[in-house]
């Protein structure tokens, strides 16, 4: 009786100490699922990783992230999707990707040659015309929260591309950008836009000629393999955006929201810090492979492929807004 007793007061006790041990039980972290199209050793997948890390360790795990690389999540076209419905909560898709969405005026960085070099496309992306761009990502309840950058893109085939006669009718793999479609046009070839996890294969198989893309994802996809001549011709930039889903962001705990925007500001030098170096050490890769012979213009021919392509400025002026394009100008200093 008195052992019974004894135990009946254990129970009620432990019960009793249940309840506030549940109440102080740490509330699940905040799942935040970043997915991105390209490998992890790529300037965009290293700084997706470093995000990850400093977020989760700023937060004291109130945060968790979860990275998708090489569309093991989502491909290009879902992921858009996705982050609009709220699927996924973090992507940063190429701003050669924007159209679809309505956001027509992001192919003014798909303008070939528009950019020299890294510190013109930076008087773009960190001054205030890249700011305004990002602004307009709000009328379809996304925010963009950075640019990151990738490269300057090379060409790659079956056949050496150096005159611009030796892109009639080759069939070019190119991203979700009617101007990347005018400029392919411009020098003859035949566009056709696919799903950046598709590439490799529609390479190997010869559903297209050749490509374009800066030499970090042309190495980590492994492309130069099933490509036989690559092309320095630094036509073009391809970089990223880093967008969130409006809600889901401004629905975060302010002091959440706080920390994480300091981790992407830190994440972006990040990034931009990585982008050239990568790209330089994905090309000598490609040359060391000795898989596709390379092949670098002359001048003279690069003045060519400028000169064939310089109307796809004019083409798609009223497209992009003639006022992004000219403000574009103004800062690069670019004569059409
Ligand atoms: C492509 O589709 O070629 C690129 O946008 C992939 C990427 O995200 O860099």
């Amino acid at each position: 009786m008195k052992l019974n007793h004894c135990l009946k007061t254990l129970v009620i006790a432990s019960a009793a100490l249940a309840v506030p041990m549940t109440a102080l039980a740490a509330p699940a972290p905040i799942l935040i699922k970043f997915s991105h199209v390209v490998a992890q050793q790529t300037p965009k997948g290293q700084a997706a990783d470093y995000f990850k890390k400093i977020a989760e360790e700023r937060t004291k795990g109130r945060v968790k992230i979860e990275v998708y690389p090489n569309s093991q999540l989502f491909k290009d076209k879902e992921e858009m999707e996705a982050l609009q419905m709220g699927s996924v909560q973090m992507l940063a898709p190429s701003l050669a990707k924007f159209g679809p969405l309505g956001l027509k005026e992001f192919e003014v960085f798909d303008l070939p040659f528009i950019f020299d070099d890294y510190a013109e496309l930076h008087k773009v992306t960190q001054g205030p015309v890249g700011a305004k761009l990002l602004h307009k990502l709000e009328s379809k309840g996304l925010m963009g929260l950075a640019y990151w950058d990738n490269g300057f893109k090379v060409m790659s085939a079956n056949k050496p591309l150096k005159k611009v006669e030796d892109f009639k009718g080759q069939k070019m793999r190119i991203q979700s950008s009617k101007v990347l479609d005018s400029q392919m046009r411009s020098v003859g070839a035949i566009p056709q836009v696919m799903a950046f996890s598709e590439v490799y294969q529609a390479l190997q198989t010869g559903v297209v000629d050749g490509t374009e893309n800066p030499p970090s994802n042309l190495f980590t996809q492994k492309m130069h393999e099933v490509q036989k001549y690559v092309t320095i011709s630094n036509h073009g930039y391809l970089g990223y955006a880093v967008l969130v889903n409006k809600k889901f962001w401004m629905g975060l705990p302010a002091d959440i929201r706080t920390i994480l925007d300091g981790c992407m500001k830190d994440a972006t030098v990040f990034a931009n810090s990585v982008a050239k170096k990568d790209n330089d050490e994905a090309m000598a890769a490609v040359r060391k492979s000795g898989r596709s012979q390379i092949i670098t213009l002359t001048p003279e021919e690069k003045a060519a492929w400028r000169k064939a392509m310089d109307r796809t400025h004019k083409d798609n002026m009223s497209r992009i807004g003639a006022d992004v394009v000219k403000e574009v100008y103004k800062e690069t200093g670019y004569k059409p």
